[in-house]
C-alpha cells in the first residue's frame, strides 16, 4: 500500500473466476482489463454458449465492449468446469449465488459446492477469494469446505450495482479485503491496483460485516426516503424539493434519495434479511433494520393502494397497464423486483395486468397471446410495446424508470386507455405536462 492508503500497481497474475453472473462476469472482465490472465468458469450451458459466441448473457450497459476487449487481448477465456478453471490459478474468485434461505439466512450451498469441486485441483498456496456476499464467519467456513491447510481464504466483497456494473468495477469507491493473513490480503488488494481505489485491509469478519452493513445502510436510507415521501403527501410538501434540500447537506448527499415503489433486486432484500438473521443469532436486537424492511413492504402496499384508488376503489376485472418489470432500469434482472411484487399484488386483487418491459419477450412461446412467458410472469398479460400495454387500461402504473418511457407519445397513450389515470411510482413523468393532456396523475411524495 502507498502512504496515502491506495493500492500500488501489482504484477500480472493468473486468476480464476467461478460464476459468470451479474458479479462474476464484470469482475472477470475488469481483472482481465487490468492485465491479469483470467479464466471464467460458468456451468450454465446457455450463459457459457452466449459468452463463447460473443453475446452477453445478461443486460449490462458497456459489458460487451469490456468483455470483447479482454478476449481480444488474450486475457479472458471461458470454460465450463470450475475444476478446469482453477488449474494453475494463483487466485480463485467465488462469484456464485448466495440466495435467501427459508429462515432469512444466506444459503451457502452454491459456495460449498464450488469450494468442494475445486478443492483437490488447487495448487499449493492458491488464495481463494469470497466475492459472493457471505455471512460473517464464511472465510473460515470456506476453509473448512476446502479442507486444506495450504490454501488461504480471503474476503473481498463486491459493491457494484447492476446497470452500472462496468463503471463500478473499473472505478470502485473502495476495495475491501479481509483476511487473518495480512500477506494474502495484500496480494488480493494488489490485483486491483490499476483501479486506484482506496484499499481497506482488515480481518475477514470485519470485511464480511462491511458488505452487509453497506447494503443495510442503503436499504435503510431508501426506506427513510420512501416513508418521508409518504409524509410529504399527507402534509402537502413536495418530496423532491424536500430531498433536494436534504441532499445539499454534504453529510447526507444526493445519492440514493429517489423515492420509488420500494427497494428490491437480487441483493438488498436478501442481504438485509441475512444481516437481521445474523443479529438475531448473536442475540442482538437490530430493530432499526427490521423497521426498514417492514417499511419497504408498506411502500409496495402504498403503491397498490394508489392504483386501487385510481381505479375507483376496486380492481376486480380492471385492466391495469404496467410499464417496467425489472427491479430497476438498465438491467434484465427481475429477482425480488418491486415491480413484479406490485404486479402480482394487483393481479391478486383481480386486475388484468397488461405488462411491458423492454427486456421481456412478450411472445416467448411464439403464439402471440402474451401468455406462456417465464414462470415469474405467469399471472401477467405480456405486451409487446407500452401502447399495447396501455390499451383498454383503467390505470397505467410506471414501475421501472426506463428512460424510454419519458419520451413516448402520451396523446396516443391517452387515446388507447379506457380511463386516463397514471400512477407514476418512479416520479419519471412531468405531472404538469400529463395533467395538461387530460390525465389524472399520482406520483410518490408529490402533489
Ligand atoms: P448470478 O446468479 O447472476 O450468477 C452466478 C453464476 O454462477 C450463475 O451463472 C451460475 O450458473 C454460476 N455458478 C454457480 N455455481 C457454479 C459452479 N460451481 N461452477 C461454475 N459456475 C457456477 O448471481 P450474481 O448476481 O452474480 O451474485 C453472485 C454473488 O455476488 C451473490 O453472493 C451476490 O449476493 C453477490 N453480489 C451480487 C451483486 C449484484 O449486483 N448482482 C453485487 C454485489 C454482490
Ligand atoms: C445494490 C448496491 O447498491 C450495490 O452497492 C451492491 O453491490 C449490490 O446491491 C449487491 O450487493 O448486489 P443493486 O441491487 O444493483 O445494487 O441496485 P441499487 O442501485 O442499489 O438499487 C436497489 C433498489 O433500490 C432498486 O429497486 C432501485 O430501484 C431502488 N432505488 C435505488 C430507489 O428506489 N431509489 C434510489 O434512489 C436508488
Amino acid at each position: 500500500m502507498s502512504p496515502d492508503g491506495r493500492a500500488t500497481r501489482g504484477d500480472r497474475r493468473s486468476v480464476a473466476v467461478i460464476g459468470a453472473g451479474y458479479v462474476g462476469l464484470p469482475s472477470a472482465a475488469t481483472l482481465a482489463n487490468f492485465g491479469h490472465r483470467v479464466v471464467l468458469a460458468e456451468r450454465d450451458p446457455r450463459r457459457l454458449a452466449a459468452l463463447r459466441s460473443g453475446r452477453m448473457p445478461i443486460v449490462e450497459p458497456g459489458l460487451d465492449d469490456l468483455v470483447a476487449d479482454a478476449v481480444a487481448a488474450g486475457n479472458l477465456r471461458f470454460v465450463e468446469s470450475s475444476v478446469d478453471a482453477v488449474a494453475g490459478a494463483e487466485f480463485v474468485f467465488l462469484c456464485v449465488p448466495t440466495p435467501m434461505s427459508a429462515d432469512g439466512s444466506a444459503d451457502l450451498s452454491y459456495v460449498e459446492a464450488a469450494a468442494k469441486e475445486i478443492a483437490s485441483n488447487l495448487a499449493p498456496g492458491t488464495i481463494v477469494v469470497n466475492k459472493s456476499t457471505v455471512p460473517v464467519g464464511s472465510a473460515t467456513t470456506v476453509e473448512q469446505f476446502i479442507g486444506r491447510t495450504d490454501i488461504m481464504v480471503v474476503s473481498n466483497p463486491e459493491f457494484l450495482r447492476e446497470g452500472s456494473a462496468v463503471h463500478d468495477s473499473l472505478n470502485p469507491d473502495r476495495i475491501v479485503v479481509g483476511a487473518d493473513d495480512a500477506g494474502a490480503a495484500a496480494k488480493v488488494g494488489e490485483l486491483f491496483a490499476s483501479s486506484g481505489a482506496p484499499l481497506i485491509v482488515t480481518d475477514a469478519t470485519t470485511s464480511e460485516t462491511i458488505k452487509y452493513a453497506s447494503n443495510a445502510f442503503l436499504a435503510t436510507k431508501l426506506s427513510f426516503v420512501n416513508a418521508l415521501a409518504g409524509l410529504c403527501e399527507e402534509v402537502g410538501a413536495d418530496a423532491r424539493d424536500v430531498l433536494l434540500g436534504l441532499g445539499y447537506d454534504k453529510r447526507i448527499g444526493f445519492e440514493f434519495l429517489r423515492p420509488g415503489p420500494g427497494w428490491g433486486g437480487s441483493c438488498l432484500p436478501k442481504d438485509t434479511r441475512a444481516l437481521l438473521h445474523t443479529a438475531q443469532e448473536a442475540g442482538y436486537d437490530f430493530s432499526l433494520l427490521a423497521g426498514a424492511i417492514a417499511s419497504n413492504d408498506e411502500q409496495l402496499e402504498r403503491v397498490v393502494s394508489k392504483v386501487v384508488t385510481a381505479c375507483g376503489g376496486s380492481l376486480d376485472g380492471a385492466a391495469v397497464a404496467v410499464w417496467g418489470l425489472t427491479f430497476k432500469a438498465n438491467t434484465d434482472d427481475r429477482r425480488d423486483s418491486p415491480s413484479l411484487d406490485i404486479s402480482h399484488r394487483l393481479a391478486g386483487l383481480g386486475a388484468v395486468v397488461q405488462a411491458f418491459d423492454p427486456t421481456v419477450d412478450a411472445d416467448a412461446d411464439g403464439d402471440g397471446d402474451g401468455e406462456g412467458g417465464p414462470e415469474d410472469l405467469q399471472d401477467l398479460q405480456l405486451r409487446a410495446d407500452p401502447y399495447d400495454a396501455a390499451t383498454g387500461a383503467r390505470a397505467l402504473v410506471v414501475l421501472t424508470e426506463w428512460d424510454e418511457f419519458r419520451w413516448l407519445d402520451f396523446s396516443r397513450v391517452l387515446a388507447v386507455m379506457a380511463e386516463p389515470n397514471i400512477v407514476d411510482a418512479r416520479n419519471l413523468l412531468d405531472p404538469a405536462a400529463v395533467r395538461r393532456m387530460g390525465f389524472s396523475y399520482t406520483g410518490i411524495g408529490r402533489q
